[in-house]
Parts: C-alpha cells; sequence; structure tokens
C-alpha cells in the first residue's frame, strides 16, 4: 500500500512549546509530505525565533482566528489535497505512528463523514484545573456516545487534528467523527492549572476572535489588579491590604485606561500599606503615589521605590492636605478614600480632595457600606450619611436640567448652598457609579465635558413627527 502524502496545518498564535512539539512528532510520522503553520499576529519573541530555525513554512496573518486554515487561502497553496488542521495546543506525542495513514485510510473509506478527527483523552485532568467540570461532564467518552462505521465515535470535529480532503471540504465545518484509543490526542490546556511562559503570554495577548478559552478559565492576566494582589498574596515578608474581592475588578475597570500613564495617585488611608506598594507595581509609569494616614505608626513604613511616599496625619486637617498638595502640585489623576468611612470624614475629604483631581481624574469612596451603618454616621434612611451625599452628587450629572432649585440647593444638609454652587462650577462632575460599597465620581474633562452636546439628527424620514427635521434643518442653517 502506498503511503498518503497529507499536508499537516497548524493554525497558532503566539503558542511556542506545545506547537513546537507537535511538529517535532509529526516531522517524524509516516504520511506527513508538508507541515505549514499559519501564524495569526503573534508578538511572543521567543515563538518568533523559532519559526526562524525551522524548514517548515509559515504564512503570517492578521488575526484570523480558528478559521484561519479555510478562510485565508491556504488551502489552494498547499501541495496535497488531503489536509490536516490542528490547533497547536495538543499533545500527539501518545499516537502511533501510523496516524496519519490510518486517518487517510478512513476518509477514503468513509468520505461522507466530511472529516475525521481524533477524540482527546478525558483521565488526569486536575480537579483544580478550570476546564475540570466541562471536561469530565461534557467531554468524557462514555457508554453513551454512539459509534459509527470502524468504531468512530459520534462526536463532531471543530478544529481538533482532524483530516479533510480539499476536493470535498473546503471550509470551516464543525463535524465527522472522531477516532477511538489508541489515536487519541491530549488537549493540554485542560491539564493546566496555573498559566504560565508561553500560555500565559497568550493568554494576556488573546484578542476576541481567537481564543476558545479566555472566557472559559479563571486566568487573570498577571499585571491586572486582581492577578497582582494574587501574586502578591504568594510573597512573603509583604506589607498586609486588605480589600474586598470584588473591589478588584472595578478597580480594575476605573485603572485600566491609566495604567501606562505617568499618573499622580493617592490613597487616604493606608494602614499597613500594602495597597499602595500593590499600586505602585500596577502603574509602572506612574509619577507619585501617595499615602495618608492618621496612624503615626505608619511613619515607619518604608518603600523602595521613591515615588511611593507616606504623610502622616488627619487628611482632613490643614496640615496633612498642605503636605499633600506640596506633594504633588500638578495634583492626581486617582483617588482613593479607603480612610475612617465615617461620613464626616468621607464627606470632608471629598470636598477637600476633589479639586486637587486632574480633569478626567476618578475619585473613589472604598467601603460605603458604613454609609448605611449608624456607627458611622449613616442609615439608608438618613439623609445627612455619605451615601445620601452620593446620590445628590448623582443628581448633579443632571443639574442643566434642573427646573426649580439649583444643583447647591441639594446639599443644603452638607454644605452651605452657594459654597456648594461654587465647587460644583469649579469642578464639573461627568458621572457618579455606585457600585457594592463603593462610589466612583468621575471629573470631567476638558476634551470631553460635561453636557448633552449637540442634538445629532440623522435620517430624513419622519413618519410619526416631522417637526424633528425643521428642527434639524434650523441647525444646518446655523452651523
Ligand atoms: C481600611 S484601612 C486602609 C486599608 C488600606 N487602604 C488597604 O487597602 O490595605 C483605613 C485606614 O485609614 C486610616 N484613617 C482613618 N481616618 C483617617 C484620616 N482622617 N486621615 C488619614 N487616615 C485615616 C486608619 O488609620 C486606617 O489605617
Amino acid at each position: 500500500m502506498s503511503l498518503p502524502s497529507v499536508t499537516v496545518i497548524i493554525n497558532n498564535r503566539d503558542l511556542l512549546d506545545w506547537p513546537r512539539r507537535m511538529v517535532e512528532r509529526l516531522e517524524r510520522m509516516p504520511g506527513v509530505a508538508e507541515i505549514v503553520i499559519l501564524d495569526n499576529g503573534s508578538t511572543y519573541r521567543p515563538l518568533l525565533a523559532w519559526y526562524r530555525t525551522i524548514a517548515h513554512r509559515v504564512e503570517f496573518l492578521d488575526n484570523l482566528g480558528h478559521m484561519a486554515p479555510w478562510t485565508s487561502g491556504v488551502l489552494d497553496t498547499i501541495g496535497h489535497d488531503l489536509y490536516v488542521v490542528t490547533d497547536p495546543d495538543l499533545d500527539i506525542s501518545m499516537l502511533p505512528d501510523d496516524t496519519i495513514v490510518h486517518l487517510a485510510g478512513l476518509l477514503q473509506r468513509h468520505p461522507q463523514l466530511g472529516k475525521i478527527g481524533l477524540s482527546l483523552v478525558t483521565d488526569g485532568v486536575p480537579p483544580a484545573s478550570p476546564y475540570y467540570q466541562h471536561v469530565t461532564q461534557r467531554e468524557h467518552i462514555g457508554q453513551t456516545r454512539t459509534t459509527g462505521p470502524e468504531g468512530l465515535i459520534a462526536m463532531p470535529v471543530d478544529t481538533t487534528f482532524a483530516i479533510h480532503d480539499r476536493r470535498v471540504l473546503r471550509e470551516y465545518r464543525v463535524g465527522g467523527m472522531r477516532t477511538p484509543a489508541p489515536y487519541q490526542a491530549r488537549h493540554e490546556p485542560w491539564h493546566v492549572v496555573t498559566p504560565e511562559g508561553d500560555f500565559a503570554y497568550y493568554l494576556d495577548h488573546v484578542e476576541g476572535r481567537s481564543s476558545s478559552y479566555r472566557d472559559f478559565t479563571r486566568y487573570v492576566r498577571s499585571d491586572s489588579v486582581r492577578g497582582l494582589y494574587l501574586a502578591y498574596a504568594q510573597e512573603a515578608g509583604r506589607k498586609v491590604s486588605t480589600k474586598w474581592d470584588s473591589y478588584l475588578d472595578v478597580y480594575e475597570e476605573c485603572f485600566q485606561p491609566f495604567k501606562r500613564h505617568a499618573v499622580d495617585l493617592l490613597e487616604i488611608g493606608v494602614q499597613n500599606g500594602g495597597s499602595l506598594e500593590i499600586w505602585s507595581r500596577y502603574f509602572p509609569y506612574a509619577r507619585s503615589l501617595t499615602g495618608c494616614d492618621i496612624n503615626p505608626r505608619c511613619g515607619a513604613l518604608k518603600y523602595d521605590d521613591a515615588r511611593v511616599r507616606v504623610i502622616v496625619g488627619n487628611a482632613n486637617e490643614p496640615g496633612a492636605f498642605q503636605e499633600i498638595l506640596t506633594r504633588s502640585p500638578q495634583g492626581f489623576d486617582l483617588i482613593i478614600d479607603d480612610g475612617s468611612h465615617r461620613t464626616h470624614d468621607v464627606i470632608s475629604s471629598f470636598l477637600s480632595y476633589f479639586p486637587l483631581l486632574k480633569p478626567g481624574g476618578i475619585y473613589i469612596a472604598e467601603d460605603m457600606h458604613c454609609a448605611y451603618w449608624e456607627a458611622y454616621g449613616g442609615g439608608v434612611l438618613n439623609d445627612r450619611s455619605a451615601a445620601a451625599f452620593f446620590r445628590r452628587l448623582m443628581d448633579t450629572v443632571n443639574a442643566d436640567h434642573f427646573r426649580e432649585a439649583d444643583a447647591g440647593s441639594l446639599f443644603q444638609a452638607f454644605v452651605p448652598r452657594e459654597q456648594m454652587n461654587g465647587f460644583l462650577c469649579a469642578n464639573p462632575i461627568l458621572s457618579v457609579a455606585a457600585h457594592d460599597s463603593m462610589y466612583i465620581v468621575r471629573k470631567a474633562s476638558a476634551a470631553r465635558p460635561r453636557g448633552l452636546g449637540r442634538e445629532i439628527i440623522v435620517g430624513d424620514v419622519a413618519i410619526a413627527d416631522d417637526r424633528v427635521l425643521a428642527t434639524r434643518d434650523r441647525m444646518q442653517q446655523a452651523a
């Protein structure tokens, strides 16, 4: 029997170790006449260096995702009609040498199946793997699976290692059947508990179309707030920080746009100093990270990073305020109030420090569950609580539309009306968001001031009310 000639197409992005081992195995497999790697815009340098050392064709594409073998046009350029498409994340080391010959024979005998792929070993997935449930409940090849001709398993194949004939199938299709043991591969990511190396890099650089598992795993970017907290927890001798789990994602959402900028950050209430250290890691380009704490013991906090400094004092007294201002006369991009959480302090701090926020900056008041507790001067029905203050602040976002009162009059329980009107005029608020125990106040930026902006009327057919067209015409004339 003559050997088939099969082209193997490996669709890759940013993975190195797994596809390298796969290529090494394929090079020793009879029937593999050609190996083509489709690279989907990888940036992982060791991978790009490896490509330069191999004797196989590498096609550098934009990130076309899992359908690249069918959408890139590569099928017109390969040397053989029989082709295998595979993801790069399979361990095929245990495959028998005649796998390609066997797959080619099966497809020849059962062309109606369209494609025939390897089944996947489901044993040995560690319970700590994020895939454990999925694999044990959905991927397991149990008694219930029906079989097809020659013992093939009636389990459709997607982009797992599968053979096709380009004269029959030239498009992405989930279908066909899978081979039983010993023609089985191991799906590597199922066995990973903590992504490292190229897999961690891959996950950090996933783009929407290319990942079948980013949302599926519990993987967190190592440079995210959560990732940094997790990593910090593993290090011995680190300063303590205490945060509620849900805060980490809110911080990520707020801070991410500032991550690569030369930010000035202020944290009121540093306690044992851990959070300030984590912020210094989160913002590699930060200009200054200033902490303030009333506790004199915080004077002993030492940081190797010269950008970090702790000022000891009551943030709501002129001495500490002045020192903070001197430390960062240009103002702050980000201010976190994690101080006493008492109503009086929370409001005083906001009124003192929000003016120091740069346009476009974010002010975060943390642990605001205290605003609902009497012991902290709060209560859900208490009109003088910090929660009531932030609720009124939320209303001021719509101050342009008030008819019967001005914004300052909302705050009479806290601040004289005129004073508050002056405050809001000098410190325009873009938005106020409430999360569980957190208020996020954004200052309007010069580039995107608050307000509705111009009215946009598009379209020219108005069957219900054509007055809008007259408005549009007036606006066009005025422009
Ligand atoms: C919840 S702890 C801060 C925790 C820290 N941010 C963290 O994430 O680990 C609150 C801290 O605020 C400090 N504090 C309370 N009132 C303050 C005030 N008026 N000015 C400055 N610090 C204050 C306390 O001494 C305490 O260390």
